[in-house]
């Protein structure tokens, strides 16, 4: 049985695949209506979230599934005192497969090792998260056509943002990749990452404040929030939280191809006039999340589907 627990789980080949499917998905939608007939999918989420639950959920209903599941922790036994095994080994017995979303990184492979179906990682506190990955990627493969030879610009909250480490681990994998680091120095790239990704694998990078500076390089800008549920105290938030602000002004600097992805929720790094430039592919980029999602789903269930 297999999971997803970080975006490396995947090969490259398999990625490939599972890009393939989620676009043909895109294309033929009817084809998958009713692939997962009788399946139910739990979303276990200790941690709020729009996107990546309603996401999953929808993903599962477009296949003819069925959903269960709580979105917090305090409508679930867990207010009671449950273990994340305990919860795992009920739901096994209730559902074929799972997406858990938690505050605590490893709760995921935690939860994998006592379960019976297969675990997703819908985000580990600020460790993971490698479904928002394989959006982002295939967001990047269908509007860009490549993975290669990119310069990709990570701005904002790199320190507790877990979909820009997943983003990182996933295309280490590539050639020819740029990294450039846009963060203030308190939110600047974990160095266990740093070191066992981009050093280890060779990969060109560098770390800046300034995004105006850069912005002209880049063929991806990934912006990101300040992640306030992470930090520590108030006040290094309220300095930090403005520390971006990507406007009119900014892309007039860029490329004329570059695209803007964004995870999604943005509060104020993104001005919503930028919203209607044609680089702006945020909105598009939750539509393919749940292409993916209902590609994973029909992955890890093993369901084929012929033409
Ligand atoms: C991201 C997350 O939860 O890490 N959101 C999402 O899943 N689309 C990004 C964020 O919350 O800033």
């Amino acid at each position: 049985m297999r999971h997803l627990l970080s975006p490396l789980d995947l090969s490259t080949e398999e990625l490939d695949e599972l890009l393939d499917l989620a676009s043909d998905i895109e294309h033929n939608p009817d084809k998958y209506k009713e692939a997962c007939k009788g399946k139910k999918l739990a979303t276990l989420f200790y941690e709020p979230s729009t996107r990546t639950r309603l996401s999953f959920e929808a993903a599962m209903l477009n296949l003819g599934g069925n959903v269960l599941g709580f979105s917090s922790a305090d409508s679930s036994s867990v207010a009671k005192g449950e273990t994340v095994s305990d919860t795992i080994r009920i739901i096994s017995c209730y559902a074929d497969i799972c997406a858990m979303r938690h505050y605590k990184e490893g709760a995921p492979l935690v939860a994998a090792s006592k379960s019976s179906i297969p675990v997703i990682n819908a985000g580990d506190g600020g460790h993971q998260h490698p479904t928002q990955t394989l959006t982002d990627l295939m967001t990047i493969r269908s509007l860009k056509g490549r993975f290669d030879n990119l310069v990709i610009g990570l701005c904002g909250d790199l320190k507790f943002g877990r979909t820009v480490h997943s983003l990182i681990n996933a295309l280490s994998r590539y050639t020819g990749i740029k990294f450039v680091l846009i963060s203030p120095n308190e939110l600047k790239v974990p160095s266990y990452i740093i070191q066992d990704v981009l050093e280890k694998n060779n990969l060109e990078y560098k770390e800046v404040e300034r995004l105006d500076e850069v912005i002209g390089e880049l063929d991806i800008l990934y912006m990101t929030r300040v992640q306030k549920e992470r930090f520590f105290n108030e006040e290094d938030y309220i300095r930090l939280k403005d520390s971006y602000i990507l406007d009119a002004e900014k892309m007039s600097l860029a490329r004329p191809d570059m695209l803007v992805l964004h995870p999604l929720p943005r509060v104020n790094e993104i001005s919503i006039e930028v919203d209607d430039d044609e680089r702006a592919v945020y909105f598009k980029q939750a539509q393919y999340g749940v292409y993916v999602r209902m590609a994973l789903i029909l992955t890890l269930l093993e369901i084929k589907v012929s033409d």
